[in-house]
């Protein structure tokens, strides 16, 4: 008998990553991934592994309390892999409920699911999460997994919250659960709202780089594949009830990341040296932008042996390179609601 194992958001950025990884390397388990898709997911992320017998995918939203219910009692689910939520700090700004909808709400339904129909003696409910719960940095140290939780942002707050009832479900009730906070993430598939998808897309069309601020927010950056690749460790060797952060130990200011990107893409378009520096526009900052993020990720290392496979300058290549060649996969997500979004976010501000 295989173990069914749930991921949700499995359409999205990193969850398309995470399906793909268990799909191939665990022909043990039966991956079901449950995805409502929003605007952030999108099928087209795994064409390659849609025919795989040990995938499935199911349209269902993680707040619908009867179709939770439903699947957790009729298909004997191991464990979890909880990556669904509302992730755009930008977004939250403007319509917090839906973050406390999805990842407040949808989480604490996911988890009285488990609780009720999962294997709880067996399996383990892991909850994906993001640095930005422990607050903002200023110029010197680093997250640790003791570090006291600050959010600042509705989307940071809404994650906090879910940790904590993650958290409070171990305590409470024993579920055997663990956690992950990881540093911002960039690789293939990213919805081009976040920095490094949109600032490709807006270079290749010679439109205006919005930079928030001065550009002097810095952020520590690691390949999407090696979360994915964290995730496995934490899911197969963490400990029960732990909390590991994931980082990259690769931090830049955005200003500098963004001006690199266009170095490397004037080489890629063939434009003369500087020219896409030009469309650099600087624009009024985001409300309670956090300066900076950095993870300490001793733990994950020491414990686990986990480390990232790539260094950053291999790892941003081959993202650019597939931006550069799946035009249709940008122009699809481009097209349609993205257009109102980016003028409601960009145009007046
Ligand atoms: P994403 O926005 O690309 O994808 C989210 C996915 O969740 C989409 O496929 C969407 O359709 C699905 N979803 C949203 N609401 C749902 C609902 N109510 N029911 C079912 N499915 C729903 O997000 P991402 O960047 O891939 O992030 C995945 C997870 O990792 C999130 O929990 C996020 O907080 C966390 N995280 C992200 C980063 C990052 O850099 N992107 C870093 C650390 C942690
Ligand atoms: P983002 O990709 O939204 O991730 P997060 O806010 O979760 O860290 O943004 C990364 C950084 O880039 C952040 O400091 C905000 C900044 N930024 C811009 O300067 N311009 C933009 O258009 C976007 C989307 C982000």
């Amino acid at each position: 008998m295989k173990k069914n194992i749930i991921i949700t958001g499995g359409a999205g950025f990193i969850g398309s990553h995470v399906v793909r990884r268990l799909v191939n390397n665990y022909p043990e388990y039966h991956i079901i991934n449950v995805d409502s898709l929003t605007y952030a997911g999108n099928l087209e992320n795994l064409k390659d592994i849609e025919g795989k017998s040990n995938y499935e995918f199911l349209k269902a939203d993680i707040t619908d309390i009867i179709a939770m219910n439903t699947l957790f009692e009729s298909r004997n689910i191991h464990s979890v892999i909880h990556l669904a939520a509302e992730s755009h700090v930008d977004r939250s700004i403007t319509n917090p409920l839906d973050f406390v909808q999805t990842n407040v709400f949808g989480t604490v339904i996911l988890l009285n699911a488990f609780k009720a129909f999962g294997d709880v003696d067996n399996g383990r409910f892991y909850h994906v999460s993001t640095d930005e719960v422990y607050g903002a940095l200023g110029d010197d140290g680093k997250f640790l997994e003791t570090t006291p939780y600050s959010p600042n942002s509705p989307y940071s707050a809404s994650k906090a919250s879910s940790d904590h009832f993650v958290r409070a479900y171990h305590e409470t009730y024993q579920l055997p659960i663990v956690i992950s906070n990881c540093s911002n993430n960039y690789g293939s598939h990213q919805f081009p709202e976040k920095l490094i998808p949109l600032m490709i897309h807006n270079i290749k069309n010679n439109k205006p780089l919005p930079v928030y601020g001065k550009g002097e927010n810095v952020r520590d950056w690691l390949w999407v594949n090696d979360h994915a690749s964290a995730i496995d460790a934490v899911f197969h060797k963490g400990r029960n009830g732990e909390t590991y952060n994931i980082g990259g130990n690769n931090e830049w200011r955005n200003i500098d990341l963004i001006k690199k990107l266009c170095e490397i893409l004037d080489i890629k378009l063939n434009r003369e040296n500087g020219t896409s520096e030009k469309l650099i526009t600087y624009v009024n900052d985001r409300k309670g932008h956090d300066f900076r993020y950095a993870i300490d990720a001793t733990k994950i290392e020491s414990e686990l042996g986990w480390s990232p496979s790539v260094n950053f300058a291999d790892g941003f290549e081959k993202t650019i390179d597939w931006y550069l060649e799946n035009d249709e996969w940008l122009n699809n997500v481009t097209s349609g609601n993205y257009q109102s979004y980016y003028k409601d976010m960009y145009e007046v501000r």
